[in-house]
């Protein structure tokens, strides 16, 4: 077993999205090729309903997947093509924008006035960016869930993983998309295929994330699965951790635990342009999809 070394840790921004819904953001919108096949992500964790209620209102994605998992409150989605739904506590939307699709997404909160939810964006290989549209919709209480004798949870909401596989399929990228929980204390083990290029994005409690390579750092353990590593200071509450290349990750949770998700998938390897919500390979195609939607063309019939 060989840990990844930790690239990066980064605390999530504050940013604007939308018609003004107030998110964090972890990447996106920089250097595609670090956490290729991934090009973004986005926490919009709120309290306050001002902060939120404006949502995402009409705008199109092409090239691209965008992947939602609400976490409290919930979601209201519709496009262009009539397709419609409710995201609910719990529930991933794995979109596969493909050729387009024109959408809004309208967050409303829970009865305490939360609205909290992820956005992930995954990128598609040339040979996928003008595919059908397409949705896959999972309930909460669908989604696969491993629990470990010393009470580590891991729902399985793409890949596979411990003998588990969540229900999202077909994608290119080969996605993994664990939501994990570490209870206070444990150290664990988690496996993630040399091939990914990987992160983990903290969003409850803190932990310590062993890295295989980095000198500085607070020296904490010697050895973890026969490797010397070095333990970073904790990792608390919107931190993004970029890991380098191997097969396993290593994480200690802190005094009260630790919930993160843990996100990794094949690079693509190919040129990206990138405008707003549209993600495709040349200018020309970018400059395309401008075009088509100036004439009203953005939208494929349905064969
Ligand atoms: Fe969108």
């Amino acid at each position: 077993m060989s840990l990844r070394p930790i690239l990066e840790t980064r605390a999530a921004q504050p940013h604007i999205e939308g018609a003004g819904v107030k998110l964090h953001r972890a990447f996106g919108f920089q250097d595609p090729s670090e956490l290729d096949p991934f090009l973004l992500f986005d926490d919009f964790r709120n309290e306050r309903p001002e902060d939120y209620l404006r949502g995402f209102p009409w705008h199109p994605h092409r090239g691209i997947e965008t992947i939602t998992y609400v976490l409290a409150g919930s979601v209201e989605h519709g496009d262009s093509l009539g397709n419609t739904g409710t995201l609910g506590a719990g529930d991933v939307q794995w979109m596969t924008a493909g050729s387009g699709i024109l959408h809004q997404e309208m967050p409303s909160g829970n009865t305490k006035g939360q609205m909290h939810g992820f956005q992930l964006w995954g990128n598609l290989p040339a040979s996928q960016k003008m595919t059908a549209p397409r949705y896959q919709d999972v309930k909460g209480t669908e989604i696969p869930e491993v629990i470990d004798d010393d009470g580590t949870r891991v729902k399985v909401i793409a890949g596979g993983f411990w003998g588990k596989r969540g229900l999202v399929d077909g994608i290119a990228a080969d996605p993994q998309y664990l939501d994990v929980y570490v209870p206070a204390g444990v150290r664990k083990t988690l496996p993630v295929d040399t091939y990914r290029r990987a992160f983990a994005y903290v969003f409850e409690g803190e932990a310590a994330f062993a890295d295989a390579s980095a000198p500085q750092g607070v020296l904490l353990e010697k050895e973890v699965a026969g490797q010397e590593v070095n333990i970073r200071d904790l990792s608390g509450d919107r931190t993004l951790v970029r890991f380098g290349t191997g097969d396993a990750i290593n994480v200690q949770a802190g005094p009260e635990g630790v919930r993160f998700l843990l996100i990794s998938g094949a690079p693509i390897n190919e040129p990206v342009a990138w405008h707003g919500p549209i993600v495709m390979n040349t200018q020309a195609e970018l400059q395309q999809a401008f075009r088509d939607l100036r004439n009203g063309t953005f939208i494929k019939p349905a064969h």
